[in-house]
């Protein structure tokens, strides 16, 4: 497989900039060498919030280590009171952006419209976009899985070119696994990956855009049930909520994808 695995940190409303740059440090003390520049280990990438963004890209400086945020505006700039735009995020010097969590989506009024504004302003800024996908456990239980998820993606990626998904991550996270300890069955990630993968198939006239993109996994991901997951043929990687808090529970998963 071509494809090299991703373990994206989302430390969401948690560490202020002193704790942010505390957690970096434990990390790169205790990483082993995992998170070196070295071609077969896993992309690491952490996401704090918008105001721990500098300190963590000054402290990361010099590793291997990437720093992404946990939202982007598809403005330049104007009258969006709370927003932020891509060339703030990257003055900060971060290089990736999470878009369309489902925290966002639930909770902030997020649609596949505006995650499509999103991503599309993350590409035009060169910034890696980690777009969110998943269903609800309702949407589960309806058997709503598959339509649901077609639709995320078909959404989010609208307009999106074969040469823009070499920016693009995909994170499947179920909502119903999302911070309740409830991870999905290695089977039931695996058949949502392998869907999205074929699904990506039939929407790019190159196989290479399927074949390449990484399709991350995300929803109560632990040191303890990551290499059976990661072991999953179409599972390149996993967007880490809890777990990527304590550097030892963070790397614990990264070791899972050496
Ligand atoms: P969790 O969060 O690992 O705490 O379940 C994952 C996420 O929301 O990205």
């Amino acid at each position: 497989m071509s494809r090299r695995y991703m373990i994206a940190g989302n430390w969401k409303m948690n560490n202020t900039a002193a704790e942010g740059v505390a957690l970096i440090k434990d990390l790169k003390a205790q990483c082993g060498g995992c998170c070196c520049q070295n071609e077969k280990a896993p992309e690491v990438v952490v996401c704090p919030t918008f105001t721990t963004l500098s300190a963590v890209v000054a402290e990361a400086s010099g590793t291997a280590l990437k720093v992404g945020a946990q939202n982007i505006h598809w403005a330049e700039n104007g009258a969006y009171t709370g927003e932020i735009s891509g060339a703030m995020l990257k003055e900060t010097g971060v290089t990736h952006v999470i878009i369309g969590h489902s925290e966002r989506r639930q909770y902030f009024g997020e649609t596949d419209e505006t995650v499509n504004k999103r991503t599309k302003a993350a590409l035009k800024h060169g910034l890696v976009a980690i777009v969110c996908i998943g269903e609800t456990l309702e949407e589960r239980a309806s058997d709503k899985t598959e339509a649901v998820v077609e639709r995320q993606v078909r959404a989010a990626l609208a307009d999106v070119t074969a040469d823009d998904m070499k920016n693009v991550v995909l994170a499947y996270e179920p909502v119903w696994a999302i911070g309740t300890g409830m991870v999905a069955t290695d089977e039931q990630a695996q058949a949502v990956h392998a869907f999205v993968r074929n699904l990506l198939k039939s929407m790019f006239k190159c196989p290479c855009v399927a074949e390449n993109t990484r399709i991350l996994y995300g929803g109560s991901m632990k040191p303890g049930n990551a290499a059976g997951l990661l072991a999953q043929p179409d599972i390149d990687g996993g967007l880490i909520g809890g777990a990527s808090l304590k550097a030892a529970d963070f790397l614990g998963i990264v070791k899972c994808a050496l």
